[in-house]
């Protein structure tokens, strides 16, 4: 093919593109059987890019013809290609708290992760931990997500920097916290919401990058604190709220006497105008009716985090009674409550959460979550989540045998409910060979490994 014939044909000169099997889902796929329009998935695809955004997606024996002599063809035919999986709840500062003996939520907050908190006021800490903490997001495979920093602006400033560094879309924001919390980790009222504003100035879309109000939690929060936060949603058009809710029993306990005159933990946070569709609850385990009702009215969404529901002895997470309702859910890690920041690790718990309560989740439900359904809940759906052309180029090459198990099992790429549930029960990081943010490989297992996270080990 000449020059002039490639110039003039569909694809640029200098697009790029990666070969083998490929899925992504197009629409939500239905808890039964998917629905075939739900999901492309190709057992011998292309994926084109050119400038971070996709071109095109395809059967390689349509689509190779059709790319120019000088575009870059990668073959992966024992990956799979996917879109980047979303985290819709982690915290950034909760590394080292992961795998914490023996405790429940408020004497888990008490004995570890305050205190470990308390270390990202330094500003060589926080630089560390946040570039720590994006690396080790990409080394599991999630290219996108909604994040608590610290309550100190500098950590959250160096979570912003790390993750626009690498390109990487990330939502985080300050926590406050002015009350019922260590010094160290608590912060002051009025400094606090200054701090939230300048933040939003400087970060909330810049690049990739947004910002989320973060109060903590109803317990931590005094209600100035909590009236400041609702009025910089109504001052930040466009920034997303997250919060904890309904986690632990004494937790809820503890905010009814807090809370005297609210009717509910829920009512809490709607009566500080914290409730809408660009609210994040994590957990919301212990709920009812009423407020699944008012839920799905206000377009809030709950962060399902099984890994750590079941760690911390929270509860189980009636997935079922919140779809059933019209809520919006999406699935989380959340370290370090949560045990491990792969989300393919996270989907198997999710199932067997949802096992022990007589539901199902059926993989193509779990890979649909992880990807366009997560995108939905944290309002990006219109950017990543899927490879719609345009979007950005966030992707993965899976390693469909990375464990003996997976090897062992050698599910065949023509069983796709086979493969995919292989992958969400057997399936974690180490499944991970590549990831790619806006077509730039930004983690590779091979060159990766035992080089950039020794060094963290020791931090
Ligand atoms: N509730 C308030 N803070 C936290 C936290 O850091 N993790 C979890 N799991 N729940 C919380
Ligand atoms: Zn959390």
């Amino acid at each position: 093919m000449s020059s002039e014939q490639a110039l003039s044909g569909r694809f640029p000169l200098d697009c790029n593109a990666v070969r083998g099997p490929l899925l992504h889902f197009l629409a939500e796929p239905g808890v039964g059987t998917p629905a075939p329009d739900s999901y492309e998935y190709l057992p011998d695809g292309v994926l084109v890019w050119r400038e971070g955004r996709v071109l095109a997606t395809g059967d390689a024996a349509t689509l190779l013809p059709e790319l120019p002599a000088q575009c870059r063809v990668e073959q992966w035919p024992d990956g799979l290609i996917m879109p980047g999986l979303i985290d819709t709840h982690v915290h950034m500062p909760q590394l080292s708290v992961m795998a914490s003996y023996g405790t429940q939520l408020l004497d888990w907050l008490e004995t570890y992760t305050f205190p470990a908190e308390s270390r990202f006021a330094d500003p060589v800490w926080a630089e560390r931990g946040a570039e720590r903490f994006v690396d080790l997001l990409l080394a599991h495979g999630t290219t996108s997500a909604l994040v608590f920093s610290t309550s100190h602006r500098g950590a959250t400033e160096a979570l912003f920097r790390a993750a626009h560094q690498r390109d990487m879309a990330i939502i985080t924001g300050k926590v406050m916290m002015d009350r019922h919390a260590p010094e160290g980790v608590r912060d002051e009222t009025r400094q606090s919401y200054e701090d939230s504003l300048e933040l939003i100035g400087h970060w909330h879309g810049r690049g990739r990058q947004r910002y989320a109000v973060t109060p903590r939690f109803a317990a931590t929060s005094s209600v100035e604190q909590l009236t400041l936060a609702g009025r910089l949603l109504g001052e930040a058009p466009g920034v997303l709220m997250q919060t904890h809710w309904a986690e632990n029993h004494a937790e809820i306990a503890w905010i009814r006497e807090l809370f005297p005159d609210r009717k509910s933990y829920l009512d809490v946070y709607d009566h500080f105008g914290l409730l809408g569709s660009t609210s994040v609850l994590a957990h919301g385990i212990h709920i009812d009716q009423e407020d699944r009702r008012r839920l799905a009215e206000t377009g809030s969404r709950i962060a399902f985090c099984p890994t750590s529901n079941t760690f911390l002895g929270s509860g189980l997470f009636d997935l079922a009674s919140a779809r059933e309702a019209g809520v919006e859910v999406g699935l989380a890690t959340d370290v370090g409550g949560g045990t491990s920041l792969s989300m393919l690790a996270t989907l198997g718990e999710a199932y067997k959460v949802c096992q022990l309560r007589g539901q199902s989740l059926n993989p193509f439900q779990a890979l649909y979550m992880a990807t366009l359904g997560n995108a939905g809940v944290l309002h990006q759906a219109d950017s990543v989540g899927n490879f719609a052309p345009g979007k950005h180029a966030d992707f993965l090459i899976i390693d469909r045998f990375a464990s003996p198990m997976l090897r062992m099992k050698n599910t065949a790429v023509s069983d796709l409910r086979g493969l995919l549930f292989d992958l969400m029960i057997l399936g974690d990081d180490r499944c991970v060979r590549r990831t790619y943010i806006a077509g730039h490989c930004r983690y590779d297992r091979d060159t990766a490994q035992g080089v950039a996270f020794d060094a963290c080990l020791s931090g």
